[in-house]
């Protein structure tokens, strides 16, 4: 692949990339493996990812690791994902670390298994000063439920005759330190959202590649960024 990172515009980095990272099963299809493999081969490229985005100063990089949607696939897929990245945290949280990542997590911890959550639980706090990159892991994750426990919050403490603002609403969702979405990538050659960071995403300049999760290097990181770089971004103005 040509060099792109070279060709990058030091001055005009996305701040929030957020990454759907789809296409493990057709992977795994591929090649006549069990999907779980595809799942665990997916699993191993996102320490590059991460550290090419640092690399070039991306300040906050969400993945998508998980839909409430993906409980309707079979139990035992559901199963070895759990634990899959239960591993990923277990085998990766003091890499992390020492790397100055602070993880976040977005998503409903209800329903994840104990032992999942209490690793992921753990790198949270681990990590939590840490702020060379943030790494935003959305897992058990829906961008309506997100907007919805926000409002339902609000409407609890909701005063006589209040109504709720844009930026009330931005504060309301889950881990509000984080900015709108500058750009979204999602691989697999599938064009749609699918319930991903429904509320930041309104003005993301998006990425479709054609690249299944477990292909995706360093290079289609750069490749992205530099297409972006190629955007007019209006925000509705001229
Ligand atoms: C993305 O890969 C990972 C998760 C949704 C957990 P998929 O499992 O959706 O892979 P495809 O889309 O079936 O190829
Ligand atoms: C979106 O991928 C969720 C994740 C990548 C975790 P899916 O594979 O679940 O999305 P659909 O079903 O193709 O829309
Ligand atoms: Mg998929």
């Amino acid at each position: 692949m040509k060099d792109y990172l070279s060709q990058l515009d030091p001055g005009n980095i996305p701040a929030h990339v957020a990454i759907i990272m789809d296409g493990n099963g057709r992977w795994a299809k591929k090649k006549s493996l069990p999907r779980l493999e595809g799942h665990r081969r997916g699993a191993e490229v996102v320490e590059a990812v991460a550290d090419a985005a640092a690399r070039v100063g991306i300040r906050y990089l969400s993945l998508f690791a998980f839909s409430t949607e993906n409980w309707n696939r079979p139990r035992e897929e559901v199963r070895g994902l759990w634990e899959l990245l239960e591993l990923f945290f277990q085998s990766h949280i003091r890499k992390i670390d020492e790397k100055g990542v602070r993880v976040l997590f977005s998503g409903v911890f209800k329903g994840i298994p104990s032992s999942t959550r209490k690793v992921i639980e753990e790198t949270l706090g681990r990590t939590a000063k840490n702020n060379r990159i943030t790494l935003n892991f959305c897992v058990n994750y829906g961008g309506r439920q997100e907007v919805l426990e926000g409002v339902n919050i609000w409407l609890k403490k909701r005063k006589e005759g209040e109504l709720l603002t844009e930026k009330k609403m931005a504060s309301l969702l889950w881990n509000p330190s984080l900015p709108d979405v500058d750009l979204m990538i999602r691989t697999s050659g599938e064009y749609r959202i699918s319930n991903f960071m429904l509320w930041r995403l309104a003005y993301a300049e998006l990425v479709f590649m054609n690249v299944l999760w477990p292909d995706f290097r360093a290079s289609h990181l750069y490749r992205a960024l530099y297409d972006y770089q190629k955007r007019e971004r209006r925000f509705g103005g001229l």
